[in-house]
C-alpha cells in the first residue's frame, strides 16, 4: 500500500516534471517500479542533446528548492576556521522557519501537531538529489577543476552540476593527518592527493603496503556515469573515477550520490560523502548497509560501481574486482592510518580540559552530556559515536510520501550514528547533507529529541561542537 502510493506519486511527479521543465522526452528515466535498470534505448548523441537541453531547468528547479529551504549566504563565524586554517566555518541557523513560527513555538508542540499543521521546516526533510530519476555521482567544481588540471580527467557531467554554494562545503583541499605520524601534522602540503603526486608526497613516511593501497585508492576505474560506453554522463569516454575523487585527501569534498540500498529509484535518498578520517575506530560502515569492515566496504564499492547497488550494470561497463587478500587489504590499511584533525582541548577520555577550554565550551559540554542527551549516542570515549544505527523517527513530524523534485520522501529508518570528531570540517551535515551548519544540527536534534534547550544552551552546544 505504502509502496504503491510512492510509485503513484513518482509517476505523477515525473509527469508534472515533464510539464514544468518542458521535457519533450526523458533521456533516461530509471523506471520507477523495477529493481534492474534497462539497457540504453537511445543513441548517445540523442541522450546528450536531451540532457543538455534540460540542464538549466533541472538546476533552476533544484536552486528554487534550496532557496526555499535554506539561507545559503556566506556568513562566516568570527575567527573560526576549519582544521587546515584556510576556510571559515559558517555561522547561524540556515533552515528557514515556516511563516509565523519560531523555534521555541515548534519545540513547544507535539510531533503530531507539527505534522497535522505541516509546520516542520522543509529543510529538516530529506534533501533530493539534483536529478532524482537519473541520480549518480556529482562532484563539486573544485574537484572537477583540480582533477582536470592534474590528470586531464573530466569529472564534469553534461546533465547536472553540483548544487550547493562553495561556502557551505568543506575546505579544499583538506589537510591529511596520519595516525603513524602525529608529529608531522598535515602531510598534504596544501595539495590534493592525485595519482600524479602521491608518491612524491608520501615517499619515506608510509610503508610499501600503504603506498600500494594509496595508489589503488587514487586509480580511476570506469563507473556508472563515468565510463567508456554510450551509457555515460560525460561528453568524452571516461577512464573513470577514483575513491579519493569523493573522499578528497581522505576527507570529503561534499560530492554526493544516491543510496545503493533502496529501490524504487524515486525513494533512493541522497547521500553526502563521509570523511574517511578515524575509520580505524569504526565498526560499521555506510549509513544503512552496516558493512562490518573497511575491507568489505572497499571491495564492495568497486564491485557495484560506487553506490548504485547494481553489479549487473557495473559488469557491463568494465568493473574492477580488487583481489581481497592483496589489493583490498592494502587499500584498507592505508585508510586505517588516516587520523582525525587534532582536538587540543580534549583529554584522553574525550572530555574538555578545563585548563584550556572556555567557560562557554564547558557549558556546551554540560548540555551535550546532560540535558541535550547527545552523549547517549555520541559517546565521548568512543570518538563521539556508538557504532550503532538509530531510528530518529523524523516521520513523526511530517507526512510521508511528499514529493520533492521527483524524490518521494519516505521515513529514513535506522541510520548510523556518525562521529562528531572534527565535525566542523564536514558540512553539509546528516547522511544526505540536508543541514548546512552546526547550528542547524542543534535545532534539528533539539526538536527531534524533544529536549527543549534554551537559546543560550543551543549557543553553548555549538561552541562545544567546534572543539571536537
Ligand atoms: C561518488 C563518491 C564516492 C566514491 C567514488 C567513493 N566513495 Fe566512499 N563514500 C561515499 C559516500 C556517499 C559514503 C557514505 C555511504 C553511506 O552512507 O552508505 C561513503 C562511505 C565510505 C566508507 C564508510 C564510511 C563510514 O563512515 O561508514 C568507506 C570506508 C569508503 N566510503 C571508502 C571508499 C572506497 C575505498 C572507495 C573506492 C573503492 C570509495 N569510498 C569511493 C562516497 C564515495
Ligand atoms: C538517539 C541517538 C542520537 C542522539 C541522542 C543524538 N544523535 Fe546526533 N546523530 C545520530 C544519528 C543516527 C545521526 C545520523 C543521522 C542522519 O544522518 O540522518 C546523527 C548525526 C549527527 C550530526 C551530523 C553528523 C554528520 O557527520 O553529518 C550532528 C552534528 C549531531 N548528530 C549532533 C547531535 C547533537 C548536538 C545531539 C544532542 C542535542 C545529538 N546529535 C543527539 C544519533 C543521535
Amino acid at each position: 500500500m505504502r509502496r504503491q502510493s510512492a510509485l503513484l506519486a513518482f509517476c505523477g511527479s515525473a509527469l508534472a516534471g515533464a510539464t514544468v521543465l518542458g521535457f519533450g522526452a526523458l533521456s533516461d528515466p530509471l523506471p520507477p517500479d523495477v529493481t534492474y535498470r534497462p539497457l540504453p534505448t537511445m543513441p548517445f548523441s540523442e541522450v546528450r542533446k536531451i540532457d543538455e537541453a534540460q540542464k538549466d531547468a533541472v538546476m533552476q528547479r533544484q536552486r528554487s528548492l534550496l532557496e526555499r529551504r535554506y539561507d545559503l549566504s556566506d556568513k562566516p563565524m568570527d575567527g573560526v576556521m576549519m582544521s587546515g586554517g584556510m576556510k571559515p566555518v559558517q555561522d547561524g541557523v540556515r533552515v528557514k522557519l515556516p511563516e509565523g513560527t519560531s523555534w521555541d513555538d515548534l519545540a513547544a508542540m507535539t510531533p503530531a501537531e507539527i505534522k497535522d499543521r505541516n509546520l516542520l521546516p522543509e529543510g529538516f526533510l530529506p534533501l533530493p538529489h539534483v536529478k532524482q530519476a537519473t541520480g549518480g555521482q556529482v562532484f563539486p567544481d573544485h574537484q572537477i577543476d583540480e582533477i582536470h588540471a592534474r590528470e586531464m580527467r573530466d569529472l564534469r557531467r553534461f546533465d547536472v552540476d553540483f548544487d550547493l554554494p562553495d561556502n557551505l562545503t568543506p575546505e579544499f583541499p583538506p589537510p591529511v593527518f596520519l595516525t603513524t605520524h602525529p608529529e608531522l601534522g598535515d602531510v598534504s602540503r596544501g595539495q590534493l592527493l592525485t595519482i600524479k603526486n602521491f608518491y612524491e608526497l608520501t615517499n619515506g613516511i608510509i610503508t610499501p603496503v600503504q603506498m600500494e593501497g594509496l595508489r589503488l585508492l587514487l586509480t580511476p576505474f570506469p563507473q556508472e556515469e563515468f565510463n567508456q560506453t554510450e551509457d555515460r554522463k560525460v561528453a568524452d569516454q571516461s577512464t573513470g573515477v577514483a575513491c579519493l575523487d569523493c573522499h578528497a585527501n581522505f576527507h570529503t569534498n561534499a560530492a554526493f550520490h544516491q543510496t545503493p540500498d533502496v529501490r524504487p529509484q524515486a525513494d533512493r535518498f541522497r547521500f553526502d560523502t563521509t570523511s574517511l578520517r578515524g575509520m580505524f575506530n569504526q565498526q560499521i560502515h555506510g549509513s544503512k548497509r552496516s558493512l562490518r569492515s573497511v575491507e568489505d566496504f572497499t571491495e564492495f564499492e568497486q564491485r557495484t560501481a560506487y553506490f548504485n547497488g547494481d553489479h549487473v550494470s557495473a559488469t557491463r561497463k568494465g568493473v574492477n574486482l580488487p583481489d581481497r587478500p592483496n589489493q583490498v587489504a592494502m587499500m584498507a590499511q592505508m585508510q586505517n592510518i588516516i587520523d582525525f584533525p587534532p582536538a587540543p582541548k580534549l583529554d584522553p577520555f574525550g572530555r574538555l580540559d578545563p585548563a584550556v577550554a572556555t567557560p562557554q565550551e564547558l557549558a556546551g559540554e554540560k548540555v551535550f552530556m546532560g540535558k541535550g542527551r547527545c552523549a547517549e549516542c555520541h559517546v565521548p570515549q568512543t570518538e563521539f559515536m556508538d557504532n550503532n544505527m538509530h531510528d530518529l523517527k523524523l516521520e513523526r513530524f511530517y507526512k510521508i510520501g511528499q514529493v520533492f523534485n521527483d524524490f518521494v520522501a519516505m521515513p529514513d529508518g535506522p541510520i548510523k550514528t556518525f562521529t562528531l570528531r572534527g565535525i566542523k570540517d564536514s558540512p553539509p551535515y546528516m547522511h544526505d547533507g540536508r543541514l548546512m551548519t552546526l547550528a542547524d544540527t542543534v535545532e534539528f536534534f533539539n526538536l527531534v529529541l524533544g529536549v527543549k534547550l534554551a537559546e543560550q544552551e543551543k549557543k553553548d552546544l555549538v561552541s562545544y561542537l567546534l572543539t571536537l
